[in-house]
C-alpha cells in the first residue's frame, strides 16, 4: 500500500526503482509502534534478532551480524562527483555514469524474494528550518526498524515533504532469495560492498552491507557527506560533532560542539555526568551537528537524529552512566554478547566478566577466552528521548547557539589536555591538521596516528582543500558572531602507557576552563600551538592529579611538535593544490614560532 503521499516524483521513483530491485513486495513504512513490533517479530521468526529478557531488557533485541560486516568500509566508499578533482585526494572518486552502470547490475534483481520497505524519515526536527527530508529504499527490516528509532521516520516526514524535495537513498543488503531458499540472519555481500554517494544529484546508492554508517543511510551517508555539499553550497555546516549544554553553578547555559573521530568520545561527553559540584551537563546530540546562521549572527545547532548508535564497549557505570539509562529498553544491541539470563554484555560494562556468555560470533564464551566477547565496534541503538540528560532544548527548531567548538582527537604524545585558537583563522588550521590513532569503528589497523581534518576524513563529501576554504568563509562572513575554537586531547599518556587524565566526567574541568575563556576570565599563556591555560587555571579541586602530572598534560613540547610539523607538511602536501594559502601561511607562521 503506498504511503499517504501525493508527491508524484516520490511515487514514480519507488515505482522505478521496483522495476529495477524486483522485491516480492513493496512496504511503505508510517513509523508506528504496531510497524515496529511486526518488524521485529518477523525478524525474530527468521533469526535476525534475538529477543531479550523482558525483565530486565524489555522491548530490546540482539543481532549478530556476519562477521565480514562489522564496520563501516572506507575503502568502499565512493564520492561520484563529474570531476575527480572536487571530491579530493580525502575520497575514493569514481565517475559518476560508470559507477551508476556497475551499480545498476548489482541492483538488477537484488531484491528478489524480499520486501523493499519505503522509509520516510527526517534528519531534525519535524519541519524545523535547519531539517531536511531524506527517503531510504531498503530490503533490510533491521535498517528500516533502525530508522524509526535514529531518525524521525514514518507517515510524519512524508507530511512534512509535501510536494518538495528529499535525498533519494537506495540500499540493498545485494542478498536476493531464490524461490524456496533458506535466509540466513545477517543477509549481505560481505564481499562485494559499495557505498556510494553522487553530490551533484544528492542521491546515495549503497549495496552489500546492513551495518551501521553504511546502510543507515540518513546517518553518516546523508547528514555528512551529502548535507557537507549541501552546506558548502548554501553557507552553513554539516559536521562529524556532538552538541551539549553545559551550565556552571547558578550561571547560563552555553552550548558547546566538539569534533572528535569515531569511537574517540563524542558520546561519553554528550552523557556526561559532570565531577563539578553544581553543574549541569545537558545532550542535544552525540555525533552529528548541522549549524545554520540565525539573524543575530551566531551558529545555531541542531542534531539530526533522533536516537543514538553508540560505541558499547568501554560503556560502563564509571564512564558513562546516562547511557546505560538510556538502554534500559526499547533498543536493538549488535554485536554485543550475551549472558546466561539472556541480557546484554560487553567489556566494561562490568569490572569483573560473567563466568559463561555467548559471544558476538554465537560462540561460548569464558572468561580466559582470548578475544572478546564483545566485538570492539559492537554498537546500541536508543532513543534519545531515553537519555536522562537530554537538554530541554534538544528538538527546538530553531537549534541552540553554540558559544564554542572543540577539536580532538586521541594522541598518546605530543597534543595538551586543552589549547585554544588564537583567532579563527588559526581555529581553522588547528581543525586541519587534527589526528588521531586509528579506532574499531573503521575496518583495518588499529593504533596508527593518521590525520583526520575536523573528524570528517571518512565523512567529508567533498575535497578537503574546498572544504577548509568553506570554514575560512564562514570567519569573513559580516555580522557573523562565531564561536571560540579549541583543541582537546583526553588521552595523553605517562611512560607506563596509562593515560595522564582521568577523562570522563572530570572533562568538566576542561570545560570550565572553555567557558571561562568565553567570558573572558580565564587564564592562559601563549605557546606556539595556541593559549594553554596557566596550571592554576585548571580547577583540580579534590582530584588525585600530581602537579607534575598537570605539566605534562599541559606541556607544548618543542621538539615533539617539529616532528609533528613534519607530518603536517606531508599531510597538506597530500590535499593538493586546493589547500587555501591562508592555512599554508598557518603552518609558515607555526613554524617560525617553534624556532623562534
Ligand atoms: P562514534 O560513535 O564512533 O562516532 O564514537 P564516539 O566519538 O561517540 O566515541 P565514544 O564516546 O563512544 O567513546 C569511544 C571510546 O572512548 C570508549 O571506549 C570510551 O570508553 C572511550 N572514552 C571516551 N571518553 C573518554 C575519556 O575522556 N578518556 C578516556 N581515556 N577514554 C574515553
Ligand atoms: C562512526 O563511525 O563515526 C559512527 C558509527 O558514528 S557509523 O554510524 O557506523 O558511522
Ligand atoms: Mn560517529
Amino acid at each position: 500500500m503506498p504511503g499517504t503521499t501525493t508527491n508524484q516524483r516520490l511515487l514514480d521513483w519507488v515505482a522505478e526503482w521496483a522495476n529495477v530491485l524486483t522485491p516480492s513486495s513493496i512496504h511503505w513504512c508510517d513509523g508506528t509502534q504496531e510497524e515496529y513490533a511486526s518488524l521485529s517479530k518477523l525478524m525474530v521468526d527468521q533469526g535476525t534478532l534475538i529477543p531479550l529478557n523482558e525483565e530486565s531488557r524489555p522491548n530490546s533485541f540482539l543481532a549478530r551480524s556476519d562477521p565480514g560486516d562489522v564496520a563501516r568500509v572506507e575503502d568502499r566508499t565512493f564520492i561520484c562527483s563529474e570531476n575527480e578533482e572536487d571530491a579530493g585526494t580525502n575520497n575514493n572518486w569514481r565517475e559518476p555514469a560508470t559507477m551508476k552502470l556497475e551499480m545498476n547490475q548489482l541492483f538488477a534483481g537484488s531484491m528478489t524474494g524480499r520486501t523493499m520497505y519505503v522509509v520516510p524519515f527526517s534528519m531534525g526536527p519535524l519541519g524545523s528550518p535547519i531539517a531536511h527530508i531524506g527517503v531510504q529504499l531498503t530490503d533490510s527490516p533491521y535498517v528500516a526498524a533502525s530508522m524509526r528509532i535514529m531518525t524521525r521516520m514514518g507517515q510524519q516526514a512524508l507530511d512534512v515533504l509535501g510536494n518538495s524535495d528529499w535525498v533519494p537513498c537506495v540500499h540493498s543488503l545485494g542478498a536476493p532469495l531464490a524461490d524456496g531458499q533458506k535466509d540466513v540472519p545477517w543477509p549481505c555481500d560481505a564481499d562485494n560492498k559499495f557505498i556510494v554517494h553522487f553530490p551533484e544529484t544528492r542521491e546515495i546508492w549503497s549495496y552489500g552491507s546492513g551495518y551501521g554508517g553504511n546502510a543507515l543511510l540518513g546517518k553518516k551517508c546523508f547528514a555528512l557527506r551529502i548535507a557537507s555539499t549541501m552546506a558548502r553550497d548554501e553557507g552553513w555546516l554539516a559536521e562529524h560533532m556532538l552538541i551539549v549544554g553545559v551550565t556552571p553553578p547558578n550561571g547560563e547555559t552555553k552550548y558547546v560542539a566538539a569534533a572528535f573521530p569515531s569511537a574517540c568520545g563524542k558520546t561519553n561527553m554528550a552523557m556526561m555526568i559532570p565531577s563539578l559540584p553544581g553543574w549541569k551537563i545537558e545532550t542535544v546530540g552525540d555525533d552529528i551537528a548541522w549549524m545554520k546562521f540565525g539573524e543575530d549572527g551566531r551558529l545555531y545547532a541542531i542534531n539530526p537524529e533522533a536516537g543514538f548508535f553508540g560505541v558499547a564497549p568501554g560503556t560502563g557505570e564509571d564512564t558513562n552512566a546516562n547511557a546505560l539509562a538510556t538502554l534500559s529498553g526499547n533498543c536493538v544491541f549488535t554485536n554485543v554478547a550475551q549472558t546466561e539470563d539472556n541480557d546484554i554484555w560487553w567489556e566494561g560494562l562490568t569490572d569483573e566478566a560473567p563466568a559463561r556468555l555467548t559471544d558476538w560470533r554465537g560462540d561460548t564464551w569464558t572468561p580466559e577466552s582470548e578475544s572478546p566477547a564483545a566485538h570492539p565496534n559492537a554498537r546500541f541503538t536508543a532513543p534519545a528521548s531515553q537519555c536522562p540528560s537530554l537538554d530541554s532544548a534538544w528538538e527546538d527548531p530553531n537549534g541552540v547557539p553554540i558559544s564554542a567548538i572543540l577539536f580532538g582527537g586521541r594522541r598518546a604524545t605530543t597534543v595538551p589536555l586543552v589549547s585554544e585558537a588564537r583567532d579563527w583563522e588559526h581555529g581553522v588550521f588547528l581543525g586541519s591538521v587534527m589526528s588521531s590513532e586509528k579506532t574499531a569503528a573503521a575496518a583495518g589497523a588499529i593504533g596508527q596516528v593518521r590525520r583526520d581534518p575536523f573528524a570528517m576524513l571518512p565523512f567529508c563529501g567533498y575535497n578537503f582543500g574546498d572544504y577548509f576554504q568553506h570554514w575560512l568563509d564562514l570567519g569573513m562572513k559580516e555580522d557573523a558572531k562565531l564561536p571560540k575554537l579549541f583543541y582537546v586531547n583526553w588521552f595523553r599518556k605517562d611512560s607506563n602507557g596509562k593515560f595522564i587524565w582521568p577523562g570522563f566526567g572530570e572533562n568538566t574541568r576542561v570545560l570550565k576552563w572553555v567557558l571561562e575563556r568565553i567570558s573572558g576570565s580565564g587564564k592562559a599563556v601563549e605557546t606556539p600551538i595556541g593559549m594553554v591555560p596557566t596550571p592554576d587555571a585548571i580547577d583540580i579541586s579534590g582530584l588525585d592529579l600530581s602537579q607534575e602530572d598537570l605539566q605534562t598534560l599541559l606541556s607544548v613540547d618543542t621538539e615533539e611538535w617539529r616532528t609533528e610539523l613534519a607530518l603536517i607538511e606531508e599531510h597538506y602536501a597530500s590535499i593538493g593544490e586546493r589547500l587555501p594559502i591562508e592555512l599554508t601561511n598557518q603552518l609558515n607562521e607555526l613554524t617560525l614560532r617553534l624556532n623562534a
